[in-house]
């Protein structure tokens, strides 16, 4: 029935109750203890830092990588298949930042590897870029803000993106590429806290200290075909500015 992750009969708010727990506890209930009261804030600044230390201490992708697999601090990370960190040439001039795994991407533990990576392959391709490429100058590195697929691919939460963050920004800054693509809204709203990407689409940004183009997402354009013609003027935009000419 496409339900995979059962919780409770009616959905909670965990951060509703912690902002308001007056308002969160039923007439004649005992008053919870305060310790409760401030967990999920607690728990998600504690899990925060934890990401954080743990990123700052990994000096290669690879001790990255195991660093953010064994990091517990993510409930996701508990009805996910695999861990999917990253696709293509780490060496890349160009990081393609996607949103999270969906079904395919959690089978394979490689971002991008559905309908969407087809088309996103596609696209590249016709610029010359390839995460296949061995060469940086043609190669494409890719990956995604959520390592762990998010169940029936709803979209990230904010404390899913808030734990992750501390790693993608690690990931970018020893992949060091070049230029970022950030694929969708959620890939803005994690690297520049701005979402409407209709608006934001082919406009250069400051990501990461780099700089960033905002594209609209294959799945959306696998819904809105007549939308790959902006996508087709950003894949120039991107290209020229690989050349130096933009
Ligand atoms: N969509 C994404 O944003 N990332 C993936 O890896 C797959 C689909």
């Amino acid at each position: 029935m496409g339900a995979d992750e059962p919780v409770l009969d009616a959905p909670v708010d965990r951060f509703d109750l912690a902002a308001r727990p007056q308002t969160a506890v039923s007439a004649g209930a005992p008053t919870p203890a305060p310790a409760l009261i401030l967990g999920a804030d607690d728990d998600l600044s504690a899990h925060v830092a934890l990401a954080e230390s743990l990123a700052a201490a990994a000096m290669t992708l690879d001790a990255l990588a195991t660093a953010q697999q064994a990091f517990d601090g993510i409930e996701l990370k508990k009805g996910a298949r695999n861990f999917c960190f990253a696709d293509g040439n780490p060496a890349a001039r160009v990081l393609i930042l996607g949103e999270a795994p969906g079904d395919e991407e959690d089978r394979q533990g490689r971002p991008f590897v559905g309908r969407s990576g087809q088309l996103l392959d596609r696209m590249f391709d016709a610029v010359g870029l390839s995460r296949r490429a061995v060469d940086a100058e043609q190669a494409l590195y890719i990956t995604n803000v959520l390592a762990w697929r998010p169940p029936g691919n709803r979209d990230p939460q904010p404390d899913e993106i808030a734990v992750s963050l501390p790693f993608v920004r690690r990931h970018i800054e020893l992949a060091a590429p070049d230029l970022i693509v950030l694929m969708g809204n959620i890939a803005c709203d994690a690297a520049i806290g701005r979402r409407g990407i209709l608006r934001l689409r082919g406009t250069w940004v400051q990501a990461f200290g780099r700089p960033a183009l905002p594209m609209t997402h294959p799945a959306y354009l696998l819904r809105n075909p007549p939308a790959k013609r902006e996508a087709w003027a950003d894949l120039l935009s991107l290209s020229a500015r690989l050349d130096g000419a933009a």
